[in-house]
């Protein structure tokens, strides 16, 4: 069976405790695109686990887990996740990092400051990884991707051309920074490429010898549609695309062999960085959510901004990705609201709006039209199953399935593994 999982808001739905959850029944798992932009926490008996690079189902020594083609890589970044697992006691001989995935080289991480800053107030608000400019020059055709780290002599001809003739000139000229050696930058990634060597595979046969032997196969989404490089509020979004397509593209994967989408979505929305966020909170309810749900960027450590539930964008993300059920996480955080909102749609101009409004400026200066319902004031992180959940609480679960028409299988209900709610769906048995 293989599934895809996907973030269905602007990231940070809690998408690495469903992966978890799924990947203690997956064969494998696959990361299909993004890469240290992204930060999943796991919380297991031995403590809590925050990975960038790692697939999360590396926990799970007999799940093969894959960095595939789609994703970027920065060597420093995953070398060091390998020794923190290590120090931790786990070795992580089940991960396959694809030949075919591009890496985040030194300098990508640097144009991607500069770039935000000579944006000025029009900046993105990206994480500074690099993810955007290692992708530019995989589309310019002037990536080093991980297999090359196997071949010294191409290596050295192409760092002479990368760096000496297209990056140092940009750096030296137009921002007045110092030029890289690129001789001594050979040196540095040969030394990764000892570290690495191990890991690094043609993943295609790996993948299609698990799909002909019906594996249960999940591909871990990182960030979200809003974010979409295509459908998210351009250009206030990654440079990848983290929709169903994206993970089909970034790991191999044909579209006839997919059997279900699961949409991650949060019981609340929230949002890092810059762009269009018609249901914010900038009062006190907003405060209150952030300082309960610890809403501060777990790779920038930046304050997220939070707004109500916008059933438009979950509709929006439940048709862009075919979601055929969804996970509502982060649900206790709301344990304390006496009144909640839902965001049914927007109006503009007198239109009424269901889905995001693709003209960014337009989608800015639309008036969400909300729904109000009753909280439901208890504690539920003792909840074990459905009936467990108070009747709002139910009601409130149901009413946001309908709202985005996709049912709600599974609900998150507390940081710990144990702190979920499922209502008998099948996935993975
Ligand atoms: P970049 O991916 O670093 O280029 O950042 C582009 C936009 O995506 C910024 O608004 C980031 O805050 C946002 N972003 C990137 N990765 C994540 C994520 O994993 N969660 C939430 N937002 C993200």
């Amino acid at each position: 069976m293989v599934i895809i999982l996907v973030g269905c808001q602007w990231g940070d739905e809690g998408k690495g405790k469903v992966i978890d959850y799924l990947a203690a029944k997956a064969d494998m798992v696959i990361r299909s695109q993004g890469g240290n932009n992204a930060g999943h926490t796991v919380i297991t008996e031995d403590g809590e686990f925050k990975f960038q690079l790692m697939p999360s189902g590396i926990l799970h020594p007999e799940c093969t887990c894959i960095i595939g083609n789609g994703v970027v890589v920065d060597p420093i970044v995953i070398l060091r996740e390998i020794s923190q697992l290590r120090e931790r006691g786990i070795d992580p001989k089940n991960l396959i990092v694809s030949e075919r995935a591009h890496m985040v080289m030194r300098y990508h991480p640097l144009f991607d400051q500069l770039e935000e800053d000579s944006r000025g107030d029009d900046r993105l608000g990206t994480t500074w990884r690099g993810i955007g400019p290692a992708y530019a020059d995989k589309v310019r055709r002037i990536g080093f991707r991980i297999g090359d780290l196997q071949k010294e002599a191409f290596m050295r001809k192409k760092l002479a051309f990368v760096v000496g003739n297209v990056k140092n000139p940009i750096l030296t000229k137009l921002y007045e920074k110092e030029a890289y050696d690129w001789e001594s930058m050979l040196e540095e990634y040969m030394g990764y490429a000892k570290l690495l060597d191990p890991y690094i595979k043609d993943t295609f046969p790996v993948i299609q010898e698990a799909l002909d032997r019906n594996a249960n196969i999940l591909l871990e989404g990182a960030q979200a549609t809003m974010l979409d490089l295509d459908f998210g509020t351009y250009p206030y979004v990654t440079s990848s695309n983290p929709t169903a397509g994206g993970a089909l593209t970034g790991s191999g994967i044909a579209p006839t062999k997919v059997d279900l989408t699961i949409g991650v979505y949060k019981a609340y929305t929230s949002r890092v960085g810059y762009g269009p966020f018609p249901s914010e909170l900038t009062d006190e309810v907003g405060d209150q959510i952030r300082e309960r749900g610890h809403e501060f960027g777990t790779v920038t450590g930046r304050p997220r901004r939070i707004g109500w539930f916008d059933a438009a964008v979950g509709r929006y993300s439940a048709r862009v990705n075919g979601v055929g059920c969804a996970a509502l996480m982060r649900l206790d955080i709301l344990d304390e609201q006496p009144m909640l909102k839902v965001c049914a749609g927007y109006e503009f101009r007198g239109t009424r709006h269901d889905h995001p409004i693709a003209n960014i400026s337009h989608y800015k200066h639309c008036t969400p039209i909300y729904e109000e319902m009753p909280g439901w004031e208890t504690e539920i992180g003792a909840a074990r199953c459905w009936e467990d959940l108070p009747q709002r609480c139910r009601d409130y679960v149901d009413r946001v399935g309908e709202l985005i028409g996709v049912p709600v299988e599974l609900v998150g209900t507390g940081p710990r593994r144990d702190q979920f709610v499922t209502r008998g769906r099948k996935l993975f048995d």
